[in-house]
């Protein structure tokens, strides 16, 4: 379970989380010390989402049991760190022993083998998942995950930098970032609520519907199981004609 810790209700969802005998505890959005000695020591494994090596590397001192590297390709809430997975996976691979899952603009096998490649020990997929059968997303939202040609953009660059599909909300936003608006002007256009608006309701107008660059790969809504099934099979297809490049 993931649980964003820079809100009020952290600490209840983690004890809801933990009564729950949920095996992998996922705190994102903040630091690891605040939380990491209550999960380890209900005997359950910590994960960290981390933009940078630096705070991998904190999250490993801390006693962190593995690391999400999200890249900034990914959807929702991105950091100023800016470094995509092609490049963030390998530093971080060079900065700590605990087990990498890899994140951002990844949708299948060819997503998989790279992060693999770039030293990552797994994926983690989010805009996929959005645009998958069981996913309680609105209609609205996974038709313009299918329709996208260019995926999530990034907006809020002043305070909680997000990415999100460019609909009139996030292209608002991304005006006042090229603007020069201030960051109560920001905040202000940002709202509350306006991710719920998207996400359950559709709203295209006024809503925020977090999505990854990835969302310019995805062209269809497929069920869970086959997400992952064909994801695996099409890892070996590319592993396997890799293998081969040596002998040509
Ligand atoms: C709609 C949506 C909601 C998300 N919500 C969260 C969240 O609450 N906490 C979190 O750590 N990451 C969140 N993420 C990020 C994903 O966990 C994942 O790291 C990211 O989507 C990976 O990039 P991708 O979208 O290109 O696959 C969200 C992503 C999306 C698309």
């Amino acid at each position: 379970v993931n649980i964003a810790i820079n809100v009020p209700q952290a600490e209840e969802r983690l004890a809801v989380a933990l009564d729950h005998d949920v095996p992998i505890v996922v705190p994102a959005a903040g630091s690891p010390k605040r939380f990491s000695q209550g999960i380890k020591d209900a005997g359950r494994v910590l994960c960290h989402v981390i933009p940078s090596p630096r705070l991998a590397k904190k999250c490993e001192d801390a006693g962190v049991d593995c690391v999400v590297a999200e890249g900034y390709e990914a959807g929702g809430h991105i950091s100023h760190d800016e470094l995509t997975m092609v490049v963030l996976v390998p530093l971080v691979r060079e900065a700590v022993k605990i087990p990498i899952i890899a994140a951002g603009g990844a949708i299948d096998g060819r997503g998989l083998a790279a992060a693999l490649a770039l030293g990552a020990d797994g994926l983690q997929m989010g805009t996929r998942f959005v645009a998958a059968e069981e996913s309680n997303a609105h209609p609205t939202f996974q038709k313009l995950i299918m329709e996208s040609t260019t995926g999530g953009m990034a907006y809020g660059r002043l305070e909680m930098m997000a990415r999100g599909l460019p609909t009139p909300a996030v292209q608002h936003l991304i005006k006042l970032d090229r603007t020069g608006a201030s960051p109560e002007e920001i905040d202000k256009a940002r709202g509350l609520g306006r991710a719920a608006e998207a996400v359950l309701e559709g709203n295209v107008e006024r809503g925020i519907f977090p999505s990854g660059l990835s969302a310019a790969l995805i062209g269809d809504i497929k069920p869970v199981a086959r997400i992952i099934e064909e994801t695996i099979a099409e890892y070996f297809e590319i592993t396997e004609r890799m293998s081969r490049l040596e002998d040509s």
